[in-house]
């Protein structure tokens, strides 16, 4: 099926073929099998072994790498093994620009784990594109970037850190798209090398699954991250590729509530007495809302704010909250709240939360789509109670 479909035609139907398989089944299915009979030695009808290659990831892979706008996909068992993958496009000595606001995980990955292998990162602000510039270095290989920044909702110019970039043509750019999903933000039409997600967020949708995706144009650097990806050896399972190839099939139904949902919500917590401040993209009060108009086609459900008080007021508006879940991640159907200081950031460094406003009465909240009314009582009667404390 050609890109020119729509996004929810192509959700649903891309890579998934009927004529794969020989009963024509309409939903492609797990294919167990770790090895596969060859018709001769090394004559394979199209695959030998399931970490190089399964014919269930194969369907994910073709399905994501359409959603991108992508001639390629690759799938990884996890999203931080996905941003091992990509690391390993990299040399001992090289060089990689990182925003400072990154994922915790991802931010720890790269000060520990890369730092160790030799990768040298540099944290700093991507909000002026400039910034980029100065970082660069003769060994500079890759930019990495991720927009919105989970928790506070930083945009980065992907647009202009691409045409910058023009200038540098041995740099590869990585696009962390997890908080739009491939329906709100497509980084590769914006010029980006890379696309990557956590499936594990909004793309599978279901809280049931870990995995990690690439999408990228460029032939060369698909090669090699297929060569990596059989290497290393981070592959998803069959069983894992079926889920998430099933959530996608609704992600354009789901993006749309979360973002009706979000919108509400931040509006919401803005004319609350209980709340000091509200970060969401989709608001006219957030510093990046051209920017944002601009380059997402829709907000998602993530919201930040900060409630009035410490960390005893925060604690004990998520203790309180009856529909929200207290638990870390983001992107499903169900609503969650966290309190990243001690939850998904508590990795980063103390200085360096403080920095970037990570502090102690910073909420994030993962709005789901229940019905909005229920959500918005249950976030009024927790911060009531936050408050009485
Ligand atoms: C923006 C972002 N990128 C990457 C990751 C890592 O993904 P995973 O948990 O699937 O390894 C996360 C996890 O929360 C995330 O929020």
């Amino acid at each position: 099926m050609s890109v020119q479909k729509e996004f929810g035609t192509r959700a649903i139907h891309d890579g998934q073929d009927p004529d794969k398989w020989k009963h024509r089944a309409v939903v492609p299915p797990i294919s167990m099998s770790t090895t596969f009979q060859q018709f001769a030695p090394a004559e394979t009808a199209g695959f030998d072994y399931s970490r190089s290659g399964n014919p269930t990831r194969q369907c994910l892979e073709e399905c994501i790498a359409s959603l991108e706008c992508a001639k390629y996909a690759l799938c990884f068992a996890s999203g931080l093994a996905t941003t091992l993958n990509l690391v390993h496009l990299l040399n001992a000595g090289d060089h990689v620009v990182c925003f400072d606001d990154l994922y915790g995980g991802t931010n720890r990955y790269f000060r520990t784990c890369a730092a160790r292998m030799g990768i040298e990162p540099t944290f700093i602000d991507m909000r002026d594109v400039n910034e980029v510039e100065k970082a660069i270095r003769p060994n500079t290989k890759m930019v990495w970037i991720e927009t919105p920044t989970n928790p506070t909702m930083k945009l980065v110019d992907i647009e202009g850190v691409s045409k910058l970039l023009k200038k540098y043509p041995s740099i590869i750019s990585v696009v962390d798209n997890t908080f739009m999903s491939s329906y709100f933000q497509k980084p590769l039409t914006l010029g980006a090398d890379i696309a990557m997600h956590s499936l594990t967020k909004y793309m599978n949708g279901h809280s049931d699954v870990v995995m990690g995706a690439i999408a990228t144009n460029n032939k060369e650097i698909y090669e090699k991250l297929k060569y990596i990806q059989n290497s290393l050896g981070a592959v998803p399972s069959p069983f894992d590729c079926f889920l998430v190839n099933r959530g996608l099939k609704t992600l354009h139904l789901r993006m749309e509530r979360h973002m009706e949902n979000g919108m509400k919500v931040a509006e919401f917590l803005e004319g609350h007495p209980a709340v000091e401040k509200v970060i969401f993209p989709g608001l006219k009060s957030h510093p990046q809302y051209e920017l944002a108009k601009k380059q997402c086609s829709g907000y998602s459900g993530m919201v930040s704010f900060y409630v009035k008080g410490g960390l005893s007021e925060a604690k004990t508006f998520v203790q309180s909250l009856r529909i929200f879940l207290l638990a870390e991640s983001l992107g499903s159907v169900e609503s969650l709240a966290e309190i990243p200081s001690l939850m998904t950031h508590a990795s980063v460094p103390n200085d360096q939360r403080k920095k970037l406003g990570i502090s102690d009465n910073l909420i994030r909240l993962s709005v789901g789509v229940e019905s909005i009314k229920d959500l918005l009582e249950d976030l009024d009667q927790a911060l009531k109670k936050s408050q009485s404390v």
